[in-house]
């Protein structure tokens, strides 16, 4: 009996020692570093062409602002991050102008692709909160890097110093453990054609504007590989805090007729993306509103979303299920 006693003894100083080391060797290290993956160079591209440009500013603006506008100047030069979980500590979106000192001016179109697509910076340190596009095209890619080298306002030079990152302790035990780099996936990747629009549809979900990185059950669960293997696919759920500091659930989207939007027509989900004008009133930050999006692309993501698996969820908003609002 004694000799159990003092083997589980040994066992637990063990456990102990194993998580205070792991503990410190966190603390010590912050946040990862990671080899700078080789993206394949998209073509050089000085200017873009009014198409490349006009399709990179909608998704920079529906893609990028949200968390990188800064509202003093309106430019891309960063802001802090008030909407995320605060026991993640004082986080900032980064300064990604033009600027030389402060912006993105040094970094390569390799580099920016290379954190667009698997979140490791062209330091080799992990970069936390932004999300992975790793299914975004060839073509997208390049229609973003030719907006942020472009002579549209928001991206031109602008000396606001991004503060340093002050992870807590425990966004640094994410960053070992749940929160990683995404893997590069070979290439070539096409944008598809608009029709048929189910293909369409589900590229835009998954690639083009990471719908289900927000609306599936939670950040931590998402499969940015597979998106189509996230938790709650497209159910809603993920928490957020709205502009007033009010946390808020993002929305059910799949096509079930109570809690999601199977009763929907194409102009009312329409309405909802493009004005931010839901049936049930106005959609709250950080839902954006994606002011540009074409026909086509509507149309795309109505089919799509009303053929994925339908979810039961009601999400808690104002204190009403959702098919209550
Ligand atoms: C949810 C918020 C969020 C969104 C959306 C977002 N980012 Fe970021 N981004 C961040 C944060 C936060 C960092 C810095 C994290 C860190 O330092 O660990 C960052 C880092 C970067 C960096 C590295 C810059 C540097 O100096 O480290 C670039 C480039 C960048 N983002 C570009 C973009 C572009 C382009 C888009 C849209 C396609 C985008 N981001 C979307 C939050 C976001
Ligand atoms: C940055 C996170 C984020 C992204 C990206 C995002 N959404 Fe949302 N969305 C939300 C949140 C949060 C809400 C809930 C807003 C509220 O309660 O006012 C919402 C609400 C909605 C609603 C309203 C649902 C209702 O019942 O009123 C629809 C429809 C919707 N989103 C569709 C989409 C589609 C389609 C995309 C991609 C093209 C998308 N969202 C991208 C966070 C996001």
């Amino acid at each position: 009996m004694k000799r159990i006693l003092r083997t589980l003894g040994l066992l637990l100083g063990l456990a102990v020692v194993a998580v205070v080391g792991f503990g410190l060797f966190v603390a010590v290290r912050g946040i990862p570093h990671y080899d700078v993956p080789a993206v394949a160079a998209p073509p050089a591209m000085p200017t873009g062409t009014p198409a490349q440009l006009a399709l990179g500013g909608s998704m920079v603006r529906a893609n990028c602002a949200a968390c990188h506008r800064n509202p003093k100047t309106n430019r891309l030069s960063g802001a802090p991050l008030t909407d995320v979980f605060p026991g993640l500590g004082h986080l900032y979106s980064p300064n990604i102008t033009q600027d030389t000192a402060h912006g993105i001016a040094a970094w390569t179109d390799n580099e920016l692709a290379a954190v667009l697509r698997t979140g490791i910076g062209r330091d080799g340190r992990y970069r936390v909160i932004m999300p992975h596009f790793v299914h975004l095209s060839d073509a997208d890619l390049q229609a973003v890097l030719a907006f942020l080298h472009s002579a549209d306002p928001s991206v031109q030079a602008d000396a606001t110093p991004t503060p340093a990152q002050a992870p807590s302790f425990l966004l640094k035990i994410l960053t070992h453990t749940v929160m990683k780099p995404s893997p590069l996936r070979p290439g070539p990747r096409p944008t598809p054609a608009p029709t048929p629009a189910l293909a369409y549809g589900q590229y835009l979900v998954t690639g083009r504007y990471v719908c289900f990185q927000c609306h599936s059950q939670s950040h931590e669960t998402n499969q940015e590989l597979h998106p189509e293997q996230s938790a709650g696919y497209l159910g809603g759920g993920t928490a957020f805090h709205d502009r007033q500091g009010r946390l808020i659930h993002s929305a059910n989207i799949t096509g079930d007729q109570d809690t999601g939007i199977g009763d929907w027509t194409p102009a009312q989900l329409a309405a909802t993306l493009r004005f931010g004008q839901s049936p049930h009133g106005p959609t709250r930050s950080p839902m954006p509103v994606f002011s540009a999006m074409t026909d086509e692309e509507v149309q795309g993501i109505y089919a799509y979303l009303q053929s994925v698996p339908k979810i039961k969820n009601a999400i808690p908003k104002d204190g009403q299920p959702v098919a209550a609002r």
